[in-house]
């Protein structure tokens, strides 16, 4: 494990293009990997969960072939998959553990099985086997519960589907389950979480139809996907715009970052705390369209008011809420984050994490069953904290050195590598 130290920081200055998103990586090979003719990704994030993800669609059959920042695949066939004599290995990747069964669920008398590092084991997959058993695929896990899953396709048939915690990892389970299941797939969530599946399947040709927070789409032989263009992380960039809004004197450029609105919710947190992003950003509730919009971002440090975050604005930015009690920390008055219990079941227990990190800095915060509340004391002392193996947690860790009195030591730092390697590099850069 490496430790790495950031001490506080003057104001960061700079433009930069964080890298490509890793929830649009992960369905570009996927779909790549479907589709019968050759894909070729610009801009696909090389990242630990993101490169796992080409290695278990090569084990699969598709070819893959890296080309600089791009990527070209020859996929298989939607129910053309190979059966691989071994385990395929997630690494950390939730996202390639729940979508994937919903491809291998088609795969008519293959088995496949699905395993993972120590975090993977303990990421509950109930939520996609009850659904893809009543599809008609053979399921199972460890108690019917976590990993290792085992999945034998079979023929499916649709489901209209109804999800007690909004999930785009299980939503897209299930819909690209439904591209082979007679008649139509529906997943009905308490609010739409992010939408890239549904955005990328209408791109390939599938019939997809959003009604309120219904996704539905109808089966289809063939996806004809031809490229994708892979925007700028809005989860990466979230960083830097923390960053830059808690060092004083900060003026950043954040380029072409992704802004579907299914995904900038914590910009919309962050204006309603007065923190100055300005993008072209696309409006909350836009119909659904298979193009993923962009903008660059301008961030600046300003004085931030604390607010409420309630269980609807949760799925928009579920990654970014350890974020909001960072920031909340050096808010006036108090911020409260509700509804976001998933926190409790992504690569950490994340409320346990960020509580416990951020107190450890120095922060007046506490856990909730369903999320934290932070009193603002308007800034950080600073020490240790463990990223526990989140990558999310270490580049946090990163942001609060910065914007700290004496400076944050991250204890595995190297956790930054599941979706942003150059993460270090790009941050001091801008410093
Ligand atoms: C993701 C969906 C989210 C998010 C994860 C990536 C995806 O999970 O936390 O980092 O790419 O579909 P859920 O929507 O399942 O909570």
């Amino acid at each position: 494990m490496s430790e790495a130290f950031f001490p506080p920081a003057g104001g960061l200055s700079g433009q930069l293009r964080p890298p490509g998103d890793k929830s649009i990586s992960h369905r570009a090979a996927l779909l790549g990997a479907m589709a019968s003719e050759p894909v070729t990704v610009r801009g696909y994030l090389h990242a630990a969960d993101t490169d796992g993800t080409l290695a278990a669609v090569q084990r699969l059959g598709a070819l893959v072939e890296p080309r600089g920042d791009d990527v070209v695949l020859r996929g298989t066939g939607i129910r053309d998959a190979r059966e691989p004599e071994d385990p395929i290995d997630v690494g950390n990747a939730g996202t390639l553990l729940r979508l994937l069964p919903g491809w291998l669920a088609a795969q008519r008398g293959h088995t496949y099985v699905l395993d993972g590092d120590e975090s993977i084991r303990r990421r509950p997959v109930r939520r996609v086997l009850r659904p893809l058993r009543e599809m008609g695929a053979g399921v199972s896990a460890v108690g019917d519960r976590l990993p290792p899953l085992t999945i034998t396709g079979a023929p499916l048939h649709g489901v209209d589907w109804q999800l007690d915690v909004a999930s785009a990892q299980v939503k897209s389970c299930i819909l690209l389950a439904g591209l082979s299941a007679d008649g139509h797939t529906s997943v009905t969530e308490p609010t739409v979480s992010r939408d890239h599946t549904e955005r990328m399947l209408l791109a390939a040709g599938v019939s997809v139809a959003r009604e309120g927070t219904t996704a539905r789409v109808a089966n289809i032989d063939e996806l004809a996907l031809g490229e994708v263009r892979v925007p700028a992380d809005v989860s990466s960039a979230a960083f830097f715009i923390a960053a830059g809004l808690l060092v004083p004197g900060s003026r950043l450029l954040l380029r072409d970052v992704g802004v579907n609105w299914t995904r900038t919710g914590f910009v919309r947190i962050v204006q309603r705390m007065r923190g100055i992003v300005l993008g072209e950003f696309e409006p909350p509730d836009a119909p659904l369209v298979a193009d993923e919009p962009v903008s660059d971002l301008d961030v600046a440090h300003g004085a931030l008011e604390g607010t409420v975050v309630e269980a609807g604005e949760v799925p928009a930015a579920i990654d970014e809420l350890p974020l909001v009690a960072l920031l909340g920390a050096f808010a006036e008055g108090e911020t409260v984050v509700r509804g976001a219990q998933e926190l409790r079941v992504k690569e950490s227990d994340r409320i346990a994490a960020v509580v416990g990190g951020l107190r450890a800095l120095g922060a007046d915060i506490e856990a909730t069953e369903d999320g934290f509340a932070v009193r603002g004391t308007r800034g950080l002392r600073g020490g240790v904290i463990d990223a526990g193996g989140d990558h999310r947690m270490a580049m946090l860790g990163a942001v609060a050195g910065l914007a700290s009195r004496e400076g944050v030591t991250v204890r595995g730092i190297e956790a930054a590598a599941v979706s942003y390697p150059g993460f270090v590099k790009d941050l001091a850069g801008l410093c």
